[in-house]
C-alpha cells in the first residue's frame, strides 16, 4: 500500500504537488477544467493542513521551442485562482533564482504554481539531475496525477527519490480504489464495453479483461478486425489485417464471453455526408465503412449490460464526433450511464469525451482522469508514477 496524505505532515511543510493540468486548450482557452477541479480536494487539504504548496504540471506535448508559445500553464493558474478564491502565485520559469524565492517566500496555506515540466528538455527522460533539483525545492511529495502516472518522467517518477518522504494524493486514491476494485474484486457480472478504432490500441486490456469480465463487448472501429476474422464481409472498413489472426485466436479462446455487433451504420467515404443506411453483417457491401453499431446491435448490447452489476467502458462505439455516427456511442452511454444498481466507470479518453458531449457525465460512478495512464491500469501493469510513491 502507498503511503496518502494521512501518513505525512504537512505543517509549515514546503510540499511539490505533481498534477495533471493537461487541459484541453481552444484559442488559448481551456475547454474542459475537469482535471483542474479533480485536483482541488488534495489541493484544499494541503491548505487546510498548512503546508507551503507547489504545484507543477505538464501540458501537451514540448518538443521544440515554438512547441512552448501555447503550453503556457498560465492559463491553470488563472483558473486555479477561480476555484480556490484564493492567490495563486505563477512562476513562469521550471528552475532558478526566481523559482526558489517563490517557494521560499511561501507562507502556510499558500499556492504556487510553476511552469510547464515540458519546458525541460529532460523532463520526459527522468532525469536524474532534473528530479533532484525539483526534490531539493520542497520538504515533500505529493503524487496526485493520475493521468501522467504511466510516464516514468522526472516529475512523475524520479523526484520522490530526492524528498524526505512521499505519497499518493486524493485523486490517485480515488482511482486506484474505484479502478482496481472493478479489476480484482468487481461485483458480478462485470461487464467491459471496449471501442475505439484499433485493436493494436487494446490488445493488453482485451487480453487483461478476459481473464476477469464477463462479457466484453467489443464496438468501434476495431470490431471488423473481429468481424473479419468471423469471416464476414467488411467492405472498406478500418482493419488491421496483421491482427486479424489475433481476433481469430481470442474469439476461440473467449467464445460467448466476446459480444461482437450485428449490424452497422455505413457510409461510403469518412464524413458526415458519405452516410448511406444500415447493414447487418450478412448483407454488407464491399463499397461500404461502418462508422457506427446499428440498433440490431444497440439492443444486444442493451440486454447484456442491463444484468451488469460492475460495467467499464472504455473507447466509443463509433465516430460521435460526426452526427450520423453518433447513435450507437450515444444510446450505449445512455444504457450504462442509467443503470440502477451497477458500479459504472468510464476508462478515460475518447469515452469521457462522449460521456460529457452526451450530458452524462454525472451520472457514471467514475469517469476516470487517465488516458493512457487508465489504459495501462486496465491492462494489469504498474504505473512508474505509482510504483515510485513511498510504501506505509
Ligand atoms: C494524458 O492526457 O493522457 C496525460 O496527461 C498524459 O499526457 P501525455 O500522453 O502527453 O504523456
Amino acid at each position: 500500500m502507498k503511503k496518502t496524505l494521512e501518513d505525512l505532515d504537512f505543517n509549515n511543510k514546503k510540499v511539490l504537488v505533481r498534477c495533471d493540468f493537461n487541459v484541453p486548450l481552444i484559442s488559448g482557452e481551456i475547454s474542459d477544467d475537469n482535471r483542474i477541479i479533480q485536483a482541488l480536494p488534495t489541493i484544499k487539504y494541503l491548505i487546510e493542513h498548512k503546508a507551503k504548496i507547489v504545484l507543477c504540471s505538464h501540458l501537451g506535448k514540448v518538443k521544440n521551442e515554438e512547441d512552448k508559445l501555447d503550453k503556457s500553464l498560465i492559463v491553470v493558474a488563472q483558473r486555479l485562482r477561480e476555484l480556490l478564491n484564493q492567490d495563486v502565485i505563477f512562476i513562469n520559469e521550471t528552475r532558478g533564482f526566481k523559482l526558489e524565492k517563490g517557494i521560499n517566500n511561501l507562507k502556510e496555506g499558500q499556492v504556487l504554481l510553476f511552469e510547464n515540466t515540458r519546458f525541460e528538455p529532460l523532463e520526459t527522460k527522468n532525469d536524474p539531475e532534473l528530479a533532484q533539483y525539483w526534490g531539493s525545492l520542497v520538504d515533500l511529495f505529493v503524487l496526485d496525477a493520475f493521468g501522467s502516472s504511466h510516464r516514468a518522467h522526472a516529475s512523475t517518477t524520479g523526484v520522490s527519490k530526492y524528498v524526505k518522504d512521499s505519497c499518493v494524493g486524493l485523486l490517485i486514491e480515488k482511482e486506484l480504489a474505484i479502478l482496481g476494485k472493478a479489476l480484482s474484486n468487481p461485483r458480478r457480472p462485470l461487464v467491459a464495453v471496449i471501442g475505439g478504432a484499433k485493436v493494436s490500441e487494446k490488445i493488453g486490456v482485451i487480453d487483461n479483461l478476459l481473464k476477469i469480465a464477463d462479457k466484453i463487448i467489443i464496438g468501434g472501429g476495431m470490431a471488423y478486425t473481429f468481424l473479419k476474422a468471423q469471416g464476414y464481409e467488411i467492405g472498406i472498413s478500418l482493419c488491421e489485417d496483421d491482427k486479424v489472426a489475433l481476433a481469430q485466436e481470442y474469439l476461440t479462446k473467449a467464445g460467448d464471453k466476446l459480444v461482437l455487433p450485428l449490424d452497422s451504420v455505413c457510409a461510403t467515404t469518412f464524413s458526415n455526408d458519405g452516410f448511406v443506411g444500415t447493414f447487418s453483417n450478412e448483407i454488407m457491401k464491399e463499397d461500404l465503412m461502418g462508422l457506427d453499431i446499428g440498433p440490431l446491435s444497440i439492443d444486444c448490447f442493451k440486454a447484456i449490460l442491463k444484468d451488469a452489476h460492475t460495467v467499464i467502458w472504455n473507447g466509443p462505439m463509433g465516430v460521435f464526433e460526426m452526427d450520423n455516427y453518433a447513435k450507437g456511442t450515444e444510446a450505449i452511454c445512455e444504457c450504462i450511464a442509467n443503470l440502477k444498481d451497477a458500479t459504472t466507470i468510464v476508462g478515460g479518453g475518447d469515452s469521457a469525451a462522449a460521456a460529457k458531449k452526451f450530458g452524462y457525465t454525472d451520472k457514471f460512478t467514475h469517469v476516470s482522469t487517465g488516458g493512457g495512464a487508465s489504459l495501462e491500469f486496465m491492462e494489469g501493469k504498474k504505473l512508474p508514477g505509482i510504483e515510485s510513491i513511498a510504501n506505509k
